[in-house]
């Protein structure tokens, strides 16, 4: 029998990058999967790459930054799966890019909205259908840019910090409910808003700073974000609760 036979699991922004990769992840323990974001082709792309390792899963689009898309996100995994075990609010975005002092408010409430309420909204929605099984566990994913300032990235920052903060108040919450609610800070990730941020070109002036900054001397894989992710919301972690583990190669250590 594997791990997660039985479970289900509930992955934002699981069309791409992380949480794609995290949504394999779950699946291979045995997990059902439900995969909430708002392309249509990409996501299915994900449902078919489960269905072909041997599990379910279904797509539910999703704003998340929406209340009530994401009120529907939880009731449809709830009508299909009959269940919510685990959730992996990895859905996010960059925004524009650039000086604090250029930023305009559309681009905070963008990236503000999806960053940090989508969490708020996904883990308001979740964490009741959680206490009905006794339990379950959550992994919100923010970033080193939740740990440290990093110039142009301003929104970003407070974004992914916000993350981190709310993690924390919403895990003594839950604490002794059975729900253990932590968070990730992933250094450069290799997937579509990596390649957004440093460019394509291997010349590139963002990719050089941005490689310096790793001491590992390379950047990450999506499944090196995955396999901590499916471990939070394993037994081996049982005593894990309010957390933000940091999976960056060393780029906030120097
Ligand atoms: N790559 C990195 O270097 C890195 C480092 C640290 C943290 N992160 C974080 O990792 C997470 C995943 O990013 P990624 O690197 O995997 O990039 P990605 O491939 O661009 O994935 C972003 C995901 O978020 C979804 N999304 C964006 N806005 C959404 C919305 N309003 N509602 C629902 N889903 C939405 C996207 O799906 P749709 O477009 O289909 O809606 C997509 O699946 C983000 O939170 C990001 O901040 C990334």
């Amino acid at each position: 029998m594997k791990e997660f036979e039985g479970k289900v699991a509930l992955i934002t922004g699981g069309s791409s990058g992380i949480g794609r990769a995290t949504a394999l992840a779950f699946a291979q323990k045995g997990a059902k999967i439900v995969i909430a974001s708002r392309r249509e082709k990409e996501s299915q792309e994900t449902v078919a790459m489960i269905k072909e390792i041997g599990s379910e899963a279904i797509f539910v689009k999703t704003n998340i930054s929406q209340a009530i898309e994401v009120e529907n996100l939880v009731n449809q995994t709830i009508n299909t799966y009959g269940r919510l075990d685990y959730a992996f609010n990895n859905a996010g975005v960059e925004g524009i890019l650039g000086p604090s002092i250029e930023q305009t408010e559309s681009n905070w409430n963008h990236i503000i909205d999806i960053n940090l309420k989508g969490v708020w909204l996904s883990m308001k929605y979740q964490i009741p259908e959680m206490l009905k099984n006794g339990g379950g566990a959550i992994v919100n994913n923010t970033s080193v840019a939740g740990l440290i300032g990093i110039a142009n990235f301003s929104i970003y920052c407070a974004s992914k910090h916000g993350v981190i903060g709310l993690t924390k108040a919403v895990a003594l919450e839950q604490a002794t409910a059975g729900i253990r609610i932590n968070s990730i800070c992933p250094g450069l990730i290799q997937t579509d808003m990596a390649y957004r941020i440093i460019g394509k070109d291997d010349d590139s002036k963002f990719k050089a700073q941005f490689m310096a900054a790793h001491p590992i001397g390379r950047f990450g894989k999506s499944e090196e974000i995955a396999n901590p992710v499916v471990w939070l919301c394993s037994d081996a972690a049982s005593f894990i609760t309010g957390h933000s583990l940091t999976i960056d190669g060393g780029y906030t250590v120097q």
